[in-house]
């Protein structure tokens, strides 16, 4: 058995009627395509439909399933209602939403325009805020039980991060958000829980946070105590578990898969890493002549 290789087992969502924002690309249409192979309906849903259609048909055809395209810009409530509807007359009921769509570019702060940090921040945070609240008031209204939302963070969301400051920020708003709701909708029936990718190459991300030759002077595997960047599938099959039945009682949690990315960047002697083995015995003997006097 490998990282790469599907975990849960065959039929496992079976039932399960999914939205997934964002899913015509990167990791929203990874995590559509095992949800399709695990035997859910998957609602792909962003701004453009043509991508959409294009990602349904390939689904469909890679696993069987049925993968229904639906084009909503998740910053404007009215299309988020207006798409909730359209899942549910297709559907009939709808038992996860995966709040995956998101925005992002790299940038100092002070080069940004007010409407470039509020875009940031319209499609991750109000982009999900309104995606749970209109799916939300349908699941109390209709006494619709055992949903979950799943959330997909990032791990600046609890430690800040320069130059993608709208980001971070909305991050941890959306973090809040899933703490919170935890607690206060659970006697609905929902469950909320966020997933903390490390890095996962897409191009939409590597497009605007490594642009140009970043990528090759900035090796993104020497971040990560693991040197690697993560795999599409164990991000699948972590989101698989968190909206599938097998993880009932986790609710309120935010999971982190990124190798110990942020743990690396956060210690505070990890650069200590730097110092060859040899140089060990000459430091410990400094260290111990001093402890002498
Ligand atoms: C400064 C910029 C800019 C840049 C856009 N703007 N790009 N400002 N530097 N590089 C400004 C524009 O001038 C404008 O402000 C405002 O932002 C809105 O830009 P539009 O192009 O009109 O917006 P829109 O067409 O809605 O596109 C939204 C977008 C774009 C976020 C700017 O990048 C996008 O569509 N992204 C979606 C996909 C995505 O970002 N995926 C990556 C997710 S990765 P003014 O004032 O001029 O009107 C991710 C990873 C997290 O989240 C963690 C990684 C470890
Ligand atoms: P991506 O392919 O660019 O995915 C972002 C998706 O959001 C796109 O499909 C985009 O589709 C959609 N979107 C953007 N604005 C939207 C809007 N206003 N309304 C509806 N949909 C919108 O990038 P990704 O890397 O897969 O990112 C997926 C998620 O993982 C994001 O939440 C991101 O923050 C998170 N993440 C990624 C990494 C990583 O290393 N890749 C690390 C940590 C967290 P349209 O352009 O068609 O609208």
């Amino acid at each position: 058995m490998a990282y790469t290789d599907k975990m849960l087992r065959d039929g496992a969502l079976e039932g399960k009627n999914i939205v997934v924002t964002g899913g015509g690309s990167g990791l929203g249409r990874s995590m559509t395509k095992y949800f399709l192979e695990l035997g859910a309906k998957v609602a792909i849903t962003s701004r453009n439909l043509e991508k959409l259609q294009n990602t349904a048909k390939e689904l469909e055809e890679e696993t069987g399933g049925t993968c229904l395209p639906l084009q909503c810009d998740v910053r404007h409530y009215d299309q988020v209602e207006a798409m909730k509807e359209q899942v549910i007359s297709e559907f009939g009921s709808v038992d996860v939403l995966l709040n995956n769509a998101a925005g992002n570019f790299i940038s100092p702060t002070e080069r940004l325009s007010a409407n470039a940090f509020d875009t940031i921040i319209d499609i991750v945070l109000k982009g999900t805020k309104n995606c749970t609240l209109s799916f939300g008031k349908h699941w109390i209204d209709t006494n619709y039980k055992k949903t979950t939302v799943l959330n997909i963070v990032t791990t600046y969301a609890w430690t800040g991060s320069a130059y993608v400051v709208p980001s971070a920020t909305a991050k941890a708003g959306v973090l809040a958000m899933t703490r919170s709701l935890a607690v206060e909708w659970a006697k609905y029936g929902m469950r909320f829980n966020a997933i903390a990718p490390g890095p996962f190459p897409t191009k939409g991300a590597w497009d605007r946070l490594l642009p140009g030759d970043l990528k090759e002077k900035l090796d993104i595997t020497k971040q990560v105590p693991l040197a690697r960047v993560g795999d599409h599938q164990e991000l699948a099959n972590l989101a698989a578990y968190l909206v599938s039945d097998f993880s009932a009682y986790m609710n309120g949690e935010v999971v982190t898969i990124d190798g110990g990315e942020w743990l690396k960047g956060a210690g505070e002697f990890n650069m200590l890493e730097q110092i060859p083995e040899k140089m060990w015995d000459m430091l410990e003997a400094s260290i111990r002549s001093k402890n002498k006097k």
